[in-house]
């Protein structure tokens, strides 16, 4: 996608940081795996989910890590995903989910709520048990009013079983800046069991207020992304901005991402 020769330039000065953000995501990740921040760390107002008054799954929702009995589902709260607080006070928020056999959760499977820390920049993390290998399960999100996109996901079949095929697809190297995914929305509508998804997810350089090639003529993005992602709340930012496309997001509710 596009010309990565500054890209490939930048990489030998980008390395320290690079093994930073792995150790420091090898701790977030196992921050994440209690579904809690760091113990005295979590915010205690809990925020009355009647008081979010914009749509606040702008991001969509996702799912990845198939098992054959879990899955892992996500989706973030932001009413303002433009904004580095997304629109919310740093309160936690209760969020419900629900899976189901079908896409109008008539036959369900299993639900619960999670809690939305503003620690974690208000993403929410579920990992659901119980299900049953090779097959496809529908889920969504709700906090007050507001109820998510439906997600489509699909759990792995059991480890050594006899499959006759199994249909993945590769994404790389995704730039915004270089102009639009519409490769994803047709990614969206195959017939998939899996997505693997090999990186870079983001990338850090400046997004000029017109997206770079994808010249938006409609609207203009906010001056913070003109200028490289250094602070969490660039990437923060930066993640955000990524998954507000439209094209992206179809893709992660249509399939499972590895
Ligand atoms: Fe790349």
């Amino acid at each position: 996608m596009g010309n990565h020769l500054p890209e490939f330039r930048a990489a030998a000065r980008r390395i320290d940081r690079r093994q930073f953000v792995t150790r420091a995501g090898a701790a977030a990740v196992l921050a994440f795996a209690a579904n809690t921040p760091a113990a005295g760390a979590a915010t205690a107002r809990r925020l009355n989910p009647r008081a979010i008054t914009e749509n606040p799954f702008t991001l969509g929702v996702a799912s990845g890590d198939p098992q054959p009995a879990t899955a892992l589902l996500w989706t973030r709260l932001a009413p303002e995903p433009y904004t580095a607080d997304s629109g919310l006070p740093a309160e936690r928020v209760e969020v419900e989910w629900e899976v189901a056999h079908d896409e109008l959760f008539a036959v369900p499977v299993n639900s619960g709520t999670a809690t939305a820390h503003p620690e974690f920049h208000h993403s929410v993390r579920v990992e659901v048990t119980g299900l049953s290998a090779d097959r496809v399960y529908y889920y969504r999100f709700r906090v007050g009013a507001w109820i998510s996109p439906v997600g489509r996901t699909r759990t792995a079949p059991l480890a050594g079983a006899r499959i006759t095929e199994l249909k993945f697809a590769t994404l790389s190297c995704q730039a915004y800046y270089h102009g639009y995914f519409t490769a994803y929305r047709h990614l969206a509508a195959e017939d998939l069991d899996v997505v693997v998804h090999l990186g870079d997810y983001l990338y850090e350089y400046a997004v000029t207020a017109v997206g770079g090639a994808r010249n938006y003529t409609d609207r203009k993005l906010p001056s913070h992304y003109n200028s490289e992602t250094i602070t969490l709340e660039d990437y923060r930012l930066r993640y955000g901005l990524y998954k507000s496309d439209p094209d992206l997001m179809a893709a992660h509710a249509a399939h499972p991402f590895i």
